[in-house]
């Protein structure tokens, strides 16, 4: 029942709330975390190893900002058909964690096998608590996302989110990086993203209407730093599997070292910048954009759409996000050099390509 829906998908987007709401009361129902402690020693794991396909995987790669920066846990990320492949050490002292929505990922169930003798724990974050996976985990921690029908995976991809940011949250508790005080602070934090989400799922006559002119495009770029970056993954992949349209996702550093050849003014480019304590950086790199004639699709908050929505094709103006789910931490460890925006910077990114160089076609 597509619940007066037009596609499964999109009913499972408008989940979104409801179901994410739910796992985060039931991961944390007061102000602290209530994951089984005893199954979860992060004080004394080493490293952490996320591995996962698709969605998942993204999922796992905006965690790891979040154990790295929250819980000073270092974490590595694999695609779970490298990892059973490539046969990489694993320490006695590491915790393996593997994500799956199906929980019957062939590549992800074969590397949790692979780990299995090795890591010090197998966690696993499922969605469907009988399947392999979750039986073959020491703990199976399900996303209680309900069942997923659309083929393209996304209310699961929000849950995932969800329970990983409570284990970070009780691996930083664990390992001593924040306080009591701090700790309801972030599940504060956390239990306001739903309304958020309600929020952006309001903007959906608008985001319509401003994509008609992305369907003419025949590829399509996103960028975004920090945990935007795995976001503009997602957000390529989403693209390529819904419309067929070409996308790819970088990060916004690594624009100009070749993607940029790319840029001319038939390449949309989706810029995920909200105000946090990357925005300047990420802006600059839109800069280089902008120089090259590309279209700018700007999606930020009402704070960044002022400071640097001038001279860009398209903004989208989504609710303020906490910055201790972007970038924050960064910004606090003082890490971040942070870089003054002037819209004089604009002009200063280097040539624009010669007509020709990479396709000259005209978009409205
Ligand atoms: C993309 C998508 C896939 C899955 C991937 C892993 O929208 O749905 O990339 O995320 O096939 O599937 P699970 O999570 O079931 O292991």
């Amino acid at each position: 029942d597509k619940a007066g829906h037009k596609h499964f998908m999109s009913k499972e987007i408008f989940e979104q709330p409801t179901v994410l709401a739910e796992c985060l009361t039931h991961y944390a129902p007061g102000d602290r975390v209530a994951l089984p402690e005893d199954a979860l020693d992060f004080a004394q794991t080493d490293r952490l190893i996320l591995v996962a396909c698709g969605t998942a995987n993204y999922a796992c790669l905006v965690a790891k900002y979040w154990f790295e920066q929250l819980a000073g846990l270092p974490c590595e990320v694999d695609i779970a058909s490298e990892f059973r492949y490539r046969a990489p050490p694993v320490s006695e002292a590491a915790t393996a964690l593997f994500v799956s929505q199906s929980g019957e990922t062939a590549d992800t169930l074969a590397a949790l096998r692979y780990a299995s003798d090795k890591a010090a724990r197998i966690i696993s974050v499922v969605n469907v608590p009988q399947s392999s996976i979750a039986r073959e985990s020491d703990l199976a921690l399900p996303i209680l996302a309900g069942v997923e029908v659309g083929v393209a995976s996304t209310k699961a991809f929000m849950n995932q989110l969800g329970v990983l940011a409570n284990l970070a949250i009780l691996a930083a508790r664990q390992r001593g990086h924040i306080d009591a005080a701090r700790e309801t602070e972030l599940l504060a934090t956390l239990r306001a993203v739903p309304g958020l989400v309600n929020q952006a799922l309001a903007l959906e006559e608008r985001i319509q209407k401003q994509t008609g002119k992305l369907a003419e495009a025949r590829s399509v770029l996103f960028l975004g730093r920090g945990a935007m970056f795995p976001l503009a993954l997602e957000g390529a992949l989403k693209l390529k599997e819904i419309s067929y349209i070409h996308a790819e996702g970088y990060a916004s550093g690594e624009l100009k070292h070749g993607p940029i050849a790319l840029v001319d003014k038939t390449v949309p480019v989706i810029v995920m910048a909200p105000r946090d304590a990357l925005f300047d950086k990420t802006v600059s790199n839109m800069q280089e954009v902008l120089a090259r004639d590309g279209r700018v699709w700007l999606i930020t908050d009402a704070e960044g759409a002022e400071i640097a929505g001038d001279g860009v094709w398209q903004t989208l103006i989504i609710p303020r996000i906490e910055p201790d789910l972007c970038a924050h931490a960064l910004c606090r460890a003082g890490t971040v050099d942070r870089l003054s925006y002037s819209p004089a910077q604009r002009h200063r990114c280097g040539p624009a390509p010669q007509p020709g160089q990479v396709g000259d076609g005209g978009m409205s």
